[in-house]
Formats: structure tokens, sequence, C-alpha cells
């Protein structure tokens, strides 16, 4: 098995181990549409011979978007706008996926090249909600409103209704983002979550909203089709009592009983008193190795995987079953037809007939 052995996950088949990491474009006109931009930036990548290209954070709904520039999937115009995207990555041999997420308490930011930075006060700007009315510790926090029982089950329907129409533009995985502080992370880390309701308290209420938003996205996603999770394996914050690996080896187990397939396996965001013990080549691939030989759920693999020798030695060695990349794909959306050409597997990769004379060797 190498990099470029098939994935099967249920009856869909990914043509390679490779996909395409979910990184926000913040590219939208203040209404969720996808744009022209999102049909060539992930258009592209598919056509660069990677597995899955992923949507960035998609938001279920206005309040869920981190900024307000961010994509979104709460309408069925929101849906048409992003079937031509699925149609050409598919198009190109990739399996479409799209990313359902919610910022939580973490919404209503400035995007990353705007002039101002932190939380959008005033127009445009809005009142986040959390497990708690406790603010992320910005310099200049907005007001959070804690969720009650109405708003976390508008929540997880939410997430079922986006679903439903990310089926309708063409979708074939499903990712809910439960990592990197936003909504889903801020309830089962104990680091935000001090409610004393049902889903507060011990790791089983902790985690309740997550496994509910997976068991209702599972529920209207076709049975041949997969549900991907990404989550933090962990706060690092070992000072104090927080999120950890055993943990996430628990709730991936709990996940793929509420109908997960994979679980994405990235790290952090909850706070910003973060120690995040070196970002080197491959630093949370350990993480996944653990979700895939300890809870023996299907894995991927993120994090400063740049090389298709690297990418290799993940899937060769079983450490898991994508590697799974976000800047390098910035750096080079033809990743993986180099890759093919680096480790002398170009009877492997799909080369557009257009680009062939690029590629000289396929
Ligand atoms: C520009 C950019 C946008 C990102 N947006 C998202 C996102 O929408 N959802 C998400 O889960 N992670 C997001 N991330 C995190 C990446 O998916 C990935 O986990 C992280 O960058 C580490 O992988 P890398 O070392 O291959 O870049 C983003 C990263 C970058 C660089």
């Amino acid at each position: 098995m190498d990099l470029f052995t098939p994935l099967t996950l249920r009856g869909t088949e990914i043509r390679n181990r490779v996909m395409v990491s979910p990184m926000c474009q913040y590219s939208c006109a203040l209404d969720g549409l996808a744009t022209d931009w999102h049909l060539v930036h992930l258009g592209q990548r598919a056509s660069g011979g990677a597995g899955v290209v992923m949507t960035e954070a998609a938001a279920v709904n206005p309040e869920g978007r981190i900024s307000p520039h961010d994509l979104g999937i709460w309408s069925q115009e929101h849906a048409n706008a992003l079937a031509p995207t699925t149609q050409f990555v598919r198009g190109q041999g990739a399996t479409p996926a799209i990313q359902l997420a919610h910022a939580g308490r973490k919404a209503s930011t400035h995007r990353p090249f705007a002039d101002e930075s932190g939380p959008v006060h005033g127009e445009h700007g809005w009142t986040p909600v959390g497990p708690t009315d406790e603010p992320y510790p910005h310099d200049d926090p907005l007001d959070v409103e804690a969720l009650d029982q109405d708003g976390i089950e508008g929540v997880v329907d939410d997430f079922r209704t986006a679903a439903e129409l990310s089926l309708d533009a063409g979708f074939e995985i499903a990712e809910v983002h439960g990592a990197h502080g936003y909504l889903l992370h801020e309830f089962y880390s104990p680091v935000t979550n001090t409610r004393e309701d049902d889903y507060g308290g011990d790791f089983t209420g902790r985690t309740r909203l997550i496994r509910e938003v997976t068991a209702a996205v599972r529920e209207v996603w076709p049975d041949d089709k997969p549900v991907f999770v990404r989550l933090s394996a962990t706060d690092w914050l070992p000072d104090r009592e927080s999120w950890t690996v055993d943990d996430t080896v628990r709730l991936s187990r709990d996940l793929e009983a509420a109908g997960a397939d994979l679980v994405d396996v990235s790290g952090g965001g909850i706070h910003s008193d973060q120690q995040v013990p070196g970002t080197g080549a491959h630093y949370q691939v350990p993480y996944a190795e653990r979700v895939k030989h300890e809870a023996e759920v299907a894995s991927g693999a993120v994090g400063k995987i740049t090389t298709p020798q690297g990418a290799d030695e993940v899937i060769r060695n079983e450490r898991a079953d994508l590697a799974i990349l976000a800047r390098e794909h910035i750096n080079d959306p033809y990743f993986t037809l180099h890759a093919g050409e680096e480790l002398g597997r170009m009877d492997a990769v799909d080369v557009p007939d257009q680009y062939e004379r690029g590629f000289p060797s396929s």
C-alpha cells in the first residue's frame, strides 16, 4: 500500500490518499455564498490530482461564521452556489467534500487580511454563542450568549439541514468540524464547558453535542457516502484540566458508533495559553496513529506534511488512512501530480489532458 492506493469508505472510492485540508478563504461577499474564487481554488486542486478536495469551514448558520466573509451552507441558494464547484471537482476525478462548521464563541472576527484584527464590533458583527457566556480571551471580546436547550437543538438541526443542502450541492463527504476551539470543541473540552446540565459535566455530558451532531448528519447522509469528523486531539494545556489524546481515542470510538467513518485528527485552538510542544514535520501524526490503532477507527493525519516521501511514509507505515495537507496545497496545487513524478508513480495519477505537456513523464 502507498500514497496512491485508492481508499474505499462505505461505497465511495477515493482515488488516492491525499486530501486537501479545509482552508478558510474568507472570500464571500458577507452572504456566505460561494464565488468564482471557490470554484477556481478548489477546482485547481482537483486538477492537481488530490483524492479528496475539501471546502473550507462552511457555516451551518450565519452566527456560526468565523468572519463575515466566511462560506455558508444554510439555504438552497448556498447549495446552488456550490454546485458548479462540486461538479468540476468530480469531473477531475476527485471526491468533493464539505466541512460543516459552527465557530461558537470564536465567531464574528475580522478576516486575517482585514485592516483590523480581533472581534468585529458594530456593523457586520454579531453576538457569538458558546457553552457558557465566557468569551474567548481576545483583548476586546464581544459578549457571548450561553446556548440554552432550544439553542442546542437549533444547532443540531442546522447541522442536519446543512448536510441535506450539501448533498443537494453534490458533495460526497461531509466533515463535522469539531476542532480548533470552535463550538463543538468548546462543548467537549473541560476548559470551556462548565455547564451543569446534560451537555456538561463528565465526558459523556460534554461530548453529547458532537455525538448528536454527528448522528444528525449521518441520519441524512446516504449509506454509501462517508462522514468525517475533525477533532482537536489535545488542548495542549497540560497544566490544567483539559482535553487529552486519551479522550480523543475514547471519543473516536463513540463517534464511529454515531456514524462517523473517519476521524481527521488535528489539535489545539481552545485557549490562547496553549503550549504546542513543537510544530516540526508531522507533529500531529502520532495522534492520528493512536486513533487508527487504539480506537480502531480510520484516521487522517494533518500538520506539516509537506513532501511526497513524507506523505507516502504515513500511508505505507499505516500511521493513518489519509495524508491531509493544507499549506503545502497553497504552495503547490499540483502536489499529487508532483508526488507521482517524484515517487515514480505517474501511472497512478490523473494528469488532465490539457496539462500533459507540462508533465512529460505522464
Ligand atoms: C489559510 C488556512 C485556513 C484554514 N482554515 C481551516 C478551516 O477552515 N477548517 C479547519 O479545520 N482548519 C483550517 N485550517 C487548518 C488546516 O486545515 C490544517 O489543519 C493546518 O494548517 C495544519 O496543516 P498544514 O501544516 O498542512 O498547513 C486552515 C489553515 C490555513 C493555513
